[in-house]
């Protein structure tokens, strides 16, 4: 893996995400307006490549939502080209590190803060992305028959977390 440059995602990511988005998951790919928001209030980090002129290498949202008690894993993607050479393992770990301070600032306590997990949703079939959530120590809590467009069903996977500034 060449280092990456990493990036927030800004209002002008917001065509080319939602491009990659559709391209990869078709009928699943985030809202628009659901993008728009996790670029204004959620942890929206983008890798891009030095090399090839500032080209998007993949990128993850974050986000807080009413429908879960944790932050939750919005979308994590790397264009096909790259992948299984490290990119998503940077992306993954470099906005870890960067949550703490992205939910001190939501939940606006003092020191401790009051999720000490974070979740995500991930299609049954996809083995490469559940070897990959795997490995970062995502468990397997759940899981929830029709939750994609095709009828495919999705593990609702959580992994702890610090719920402190350190
Ligand atoms: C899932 C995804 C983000 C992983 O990113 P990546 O850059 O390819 O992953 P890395 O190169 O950092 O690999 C880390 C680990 O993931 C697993 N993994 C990743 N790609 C894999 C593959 N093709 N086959 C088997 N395991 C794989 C392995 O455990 C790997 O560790 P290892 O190299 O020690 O074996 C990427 O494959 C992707 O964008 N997939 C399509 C979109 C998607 O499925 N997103 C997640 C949906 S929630």
């Amino acid at each position: 893996m060449i280092k990456p440059n990493l990036l927030k995602v800004t209002i002008d990511d917001l065509d080319n995400i939602n491009n990659v988005q559709k391209n990869m998951f078709g009928d699943d790919a985030l809202k628009k307006d659901i993008v728009e928001s996790l670029v204004l209030g959620g942890l929206f980090l983008k890798l891009d490549s030095y090399n090839e002129n500032n080209k998007l290498i993949g990128f993850i949202a974050i986000g807080l939502t009413g429908e879960l008690i944790y932050p939750k894993i919005y979308s994590l993607a790397i264009i096909s080209k790259y992948r299984n050479t490290g990119y998503g393992s940077y992306l993954l770990k470099s906005a870890l590190k960067k949550l703490p301070e992205y939910l001190k600032l939501v939940d606006n306590d003092d020191e401790y803060y009051k999720f000490d997990k974070i979740a995500l949703y991930v299609r049954k079939n996809n083995q490469n992305a559940l070897k990959f959530f795997m490995k970062f120590d995502f468990e397997i809590i759940s899981k929830e028959e029709n939750y994609y467009s095709n009828g495919e069903a999705a593990y609702y996977m959580e992994k702890t977390i610090l719920n402190k500034i350190s």
